[in-house]
């Protein structure tokens, strides 16, 4: 075998993700739709494997994190406290030659417009990028309602009905995944900037005296977050914003960015929004937001630190860092080194010929009986053609049942990294499979 290395470019991924069903473009057999996308079964297992890692890192601080699942339409009031309605733009432009839009801060409007070769821009002109609907039949103020640009705001607007029913004290968080949506102006980079994704945001209350500690500790905390879950230490970095790029909430900001082959690009910002949220939901709605600190005995806004990534960019990172080719017995091979906890499935069970097939299938049955992470049996096509397969969707280990198995109980272990084979006693599968995930 000769030496592996990434060679991954945003068209081999794509390739990838279309070939081994992982993600699809949405709509495609209606021409599409841009920046939206639907993901296929081994799609969706990367993707709760993703959430069930990032649940599990924020729940190393030390104090308690409360989930929360908030609506995906909020009423015009929520974006207007929230200052949405009016910062949360993009500044647009149009080439009148062609009618192409750009982003006129991706854009030389000194230059001539890439489609059409020419000098013809309109004015810049800002747009909002919240997907606004009405809600019922009178269209009137308060029927405005927009999809949710970030998860945030429902937990702010939710802030006082968690700590009333539950019993958690500052410092503790507030994490939420789910789908945001943002009117892109122009999407792309496949999963990188969507008009509908996921995010896992994580709001962490705490008080002014502690909110620098706290920052730090989160940088720290969501750097080794990337190394758990298997990123390569030399593909991420902290960068922190400079004061022009920060958002009308925030007073402090650093970027966790990856070294995407299109560049250093945002991962993850960290941010403190201090009481920004909470203070003008307290002045837009009227209602008392403060807390109240028992050994003062004065109420007081708590400060936020914020934590915030997309699924689906993690997904793309993920994929982007494991990507690998190699060459075995003079073939090209593709495999994702994803980290166990990450790959889609855990190990495949492959019989070595059909006529195996059923004492193998009995141990996969059985094992999948027991437990809760998703292993396959594959018995189509050739053994080669079938380890190909389960490299290129990275599942970590392979077991082949032969014609051994009968006489010594055992199964041939294959190790997708190392291509290292051994003999496994079936009945140590399970705990094989222990060791590798634990
Ligand atoms: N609540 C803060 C917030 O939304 P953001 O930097 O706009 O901050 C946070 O977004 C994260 O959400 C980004 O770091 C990125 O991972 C993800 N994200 C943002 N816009 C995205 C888009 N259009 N497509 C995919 N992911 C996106």
């Amino acid at each position: 075998m000769s030496s592996s290395q990434s060679k991954a470019t945003l068209d081999t991924i794509i390739a990838l993700c279309k070939r081994r069903g992982l993600v699809y473009q949405s709509a495609e057999i209606y021409g599409g739709i841009n920046g939206i996308y639907d993901f296929g079964h081994l799609g969706h297992l990367i993707k709760e494997n993703i959430r069930t890692a990032w649940k599990k890192s924020i729940k190393k601080i030390d104090g308690d994190i409360l989930f929360l699942e908030g609506a995906l339409l909020g009423p015009h009031a929520v974006w207007q406290a929230s200052g949405h309605v009016e910062n949360f733009h993009d500044p647009m432009v149009d080439c009148l030659q062609c009618k192409k839009r750009y982003r006129a801060d991706e854009i030389n409007l000194q230059k001539a417009c890439p489609a059409c070769g020419k000098i013809a821009w309109t004015e810049v002109r800002q747009f909002n990028m919240m997907f606004k609907t009405e809600l019922g039949a009178t269209a009137d103020h308060s029927s405005i309602a927009y999809l949710r640009p970030e998860t945030a705001q429902s937990i702010f607007i939710n802030f006082k009905n968690i700590i009333s029913s539950n019993r958690v004290k500052i410092p503790f968080g507030i994490a939420q995944i789910g789908k945001a949506f943002r009117n892109e102006i122009t999407p792309k980079q496949f999963l990188f900037r969507m008009r509908e994704f996921e995010q896992m945001e994580l709001e962490w209350f705490c008080t002014q005296q502690d909110v620098e500690t706290y920052f730090s500790l989160w940088l720290d905390m969501r750097r080794d977050f990337y190394m758990s879950v298997g990123i390569n230490d030399k593909h991420i970095r902290l960068r922190k914003h400079e004061s022009n790029e920060l958002a009308h909430y925030s007073t402090q900001c650093t970027d966790v960015e990856y070294e995407f082959p299109f560049g250093w690009k945002e991962l993850e910002g960290i941010a403190h929004r201090g009481n920004f949220d909470l203070t003008q939901h307290s002045k837009h709605s009227g209602k008392e937001l403060a807390v109240f600190d028992e050994e003062t005995k004065k109420t007081y806004m708590p400060q936020v630190i914020e934590c915030s990534v997309g699924v689906d960019r993690l997904f793309i990172t993920l994929l982007f860092d494991a990507y690998n080719e190699d060459e075995l017995g003079g073939e090209k091979r593709t495999v994702l080194k994803l980290h166990p906890h990450i790959a889609p499935i855990k190990a495949a069970f492959l019989p070595l010929t059909k006529k195996l097939s059923e004492p193998m299938h009995r141990i996969y049955k059985k094992i999948q009986n027991n437990v809760a992470y998703e292993i396959e049996f594959d018995q189509s096509g050739s053994i080669g053609k079938r380890y190909r397969r389960h490299d290129e969707i990275g599942t970590p280990v392979c077991f082949t049942y032969d014609f051994d198995s009968e006489q010594d109980n055992c199964v041939t272990a294959r190790n997708r990294d190392t291509l290292k084979q051994e003999r496994v006693s079936i009945d140590h599968i399970e705990q094989y499979l222990f060791d590798l995930l634990r």
